[in-house]
């Protein structure tokens, strides 16, 4: 994420997105009829849902590949712990922090830092690889990322996004993503985009033993559907459509959820209604916790962050002085010297 959503959205002239207008082939569920305030259900127990096979027995996600990465078994020394349970238990306690990381240098600086969890975001694709939005990321780039993230052995919950599209085609191709951000990867969960049209497909994964962080309000893989970056839940009716998302995702069993750009006393209420934690991105102070893209708090992006991010350093300016140094100091014999 690396632009000023408000400010892009405004030019662009975006409309107000209902979850129909999707970028991509969606598939409905049962749920859509949650309203803010009521009718709350107790999230998912983790069964396979009733009358279908359970997602163990099927093909596509056997064990099968050969880069399947051995497991860590390291573990925090600070109380942290990297497991679902404990950020799903932070709720109430204290405000949960997470953030981004691409590759194993910035991995271990935020595991450092002491963040909750790490999430390794398809926002690598604007931040890292030079590309205007998260669309064009793959799945291959995301293993490829998530990997090197482990590698730098981070001591918190290693979350990988699933990219653009992939929760899109069949329930087996969203388990095979799944197998693999997590088998070759390293992941302990995955993210997925959307509300109520992938609740069903989010129960299955967790029946399958993959932990889900939800992703609710402004959802960037649809950035190429919806017009530009905007603040959601500005009108009564999106409020609605984002608490009843939410809702299904609680119910699907997610273990928390992101609500990225989200009017900020409606992601406030929200999380007084949703059990599992409401992880805030430009979504004000009421979340029970906030998540950042590391690279925006540290002014490493190729264009000016969101307006929502607090700057709290500014690499790109001491990058910029200490390369110059150096290409001075070769020019003028100060480097390497005598
Ligand atoms: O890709 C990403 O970094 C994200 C965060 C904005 C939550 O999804």
């Amino acid at each position: 994420m690396t632009e000023d959503r408000d400010d892009k959205a405004s030019k662009q002239g975006s409309k107000p997105r209902s979850r129909s207008r999707r970028g991509v082939v969606q598939r409905r569920s049962k749920r859509d009829d949650g309203k803010p305030g009521g009718g709350k259900e107790s999230p998912s127990k983790a069964k396979p849902p009733s009358g279908k096979s359970s997602t163990r027995g099927d093909k596509s996600f056997r064990a099968s590949s050969t880069k399947v990465r051995k497991e860590s078994t390291k573990l925090p020394k600070d109380g942290r712990k990297p497991t679902v349970t404990y950020i799903r238990e932070l709720k109430g306690k204290r405000p949960i922090v997470a953030l981004t990381a691409y590759d194993a240098p910035m991995a271990k600086l935020v595991s450092d830092a002491g963040v909750d969890f790490l999430l390794v975001g398809d926002s690598v694709g604007t931040t890292q690889l030079g590309f205007e939005t998260t669309v064009p990321v793959t799945l291959d780039a995301m293993v490829h990322h998530t990997a090197a993230v482990r590698r730098g052995n981070p001591e918190c919950l290693l979350v990988a996004d699933l990219p653009f599209g992939e929760a899109s085609l069949s329930l087996d191709r969203l388990l095979e993503s799944c197998r693999r951000l997590m088998q070759e990867g390293g992941a302990d969960a995955v993210k997925l985009e959307g509300g109520r049209d992938i609740a069903d497909d989010v129960e299955r994964l967790v029946a399958t033993g993959i932990p889900v962080l939800g992703h609710v309000g402004l959802l960037p893989q649809t950035v190429k559907a919806i017009g530009g970056y905007r603040k959601f839940a500005n009108n009564r009716e999106e409020a609605e459509e984002i608490f009843t998302d939410a809702m299904a995702l609680e119910e699907a069993g997610c273990f928390a959820i992101v609500a990225e750009m989200v009017q900020d006393k409606v992601a406030a209420e929200l999380a007084k209604h949703l059990g599992p934690p409401l992880i805030g991105i430009g979504s004000g102070a009421g979340c029970d916790g906030q998540i950042l893209v590391t690279p925006d708090l540290l002014n490493l992006t190729p264009s000016p962050p969101p307006s929502f991010v607090k700057p709290y350093a500014d690499l790109a300016r001491e990058a910029s002085k200490a390369l110059g140094r150096f290409v001075e100091d070769v020019h003028s014999g100060r480097y390497p010297g005598k």
